[in-house]
């Protein structure tokens, strides 16, 4: 595929500002600080999904919290995977795997460095997370997909835009649409998982807590 046919998000032109700028904001302590809390019970070799992962906010904070786990961060600009590449070299990470993938087939991966498609068998992945990126999907399309991705007893995460004022304002930015949490937990609950819950983000966690929300929820272990 030519560079200029390459799938491309609204995010790529600011994929080398994109980490400074989470970090500066304090977007990205204030995301880690929210992290810090999930109960995620990962063994040694767990493999996570991290689906739309930018340049690896969520992936490189949970591949050095969990150095023995395996991390497969995907998204569709390869300008971000790029950036996220840098990244895990300057920080010495060696357990996140980078892949190409349109989100709306997320069983298809192709690795970011060969290019080689890799198809990911159902119940593969451990944990699948998606952090502000269902938002520019079709999520009762997506989400099924996803869950198919998860064993038994997995966890899906979703730390999704606020429908509010601050979550209207980065959808008019970045031309998206958040969606009802009312909507993802049907979807979830639709999609074969169970245990669904609401993570609200703290007052600890600025400035996320102004335009993010969580939910999380297991794969059903008998359908
Ligand atoms: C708001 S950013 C979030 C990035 C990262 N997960 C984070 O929390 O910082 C949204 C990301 O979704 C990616 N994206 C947009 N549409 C996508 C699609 N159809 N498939 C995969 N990734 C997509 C963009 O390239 C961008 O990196």
């Amino acid at each position: 595929m030519s560079q200029n046919s390459a799938p491309r998000s609204q995010y790529g032109s600011l994929a080398n500002v994109y980490d400074a700028f989470l970090t500066l904001t304090g977007f990205k302590r204030g995301v880690e600080n929210f992290l810090e809390r999930v109960d995620f019970s990962f063994s040694k070799g767990s493999k996570v999904l991290d689906a739309g992962a930018g340049t690896g906010l969520v992936a490189l904070y949970l591949a050095k919290r969990f150095p023995d786990i395996e991390i497969y961060a995907s998204d569709i600009d390869r300008r971000m995977l790029r950036e996220m590449a840098l990244l895990t070299q300057e920080e010495g990470i060696d357990n996140v795997r980078l892949f190409q993938n349109d989100l709306n087939t997320p069983e298809i991966l192709d690795d970011f460095y060969t290019k080689q498609a890799f198809n990911v068998p159902p119940d593969f992945f451990d944990a699948v997370i998606t952090s502000g990126a269902l938002e520019h999907v079709p999520v009762e399309v997506v989400i099924p997909r996803l869950a198919s991705l998860l064993r038994p007893g997995g966890m899906f995460l979703n730390l999704g835009v606020r429908r509010n004022p601050a979550g209207a304002v980065l959808a008019m930015v970045y031309k998206f649409k958040p969606h009802s949490l009312d909507e993802i937990r049907r979807i979830c609950r639709d999609s074969g998982l169970s245990d669904i819950r609401t993570l609200r983000l703290t007052a600890d966690d600025f400035p996320a807590n102004l335009s993010r929300v969580a939910v999380i929820a297991r794969k059903n272990v008998s359908r």
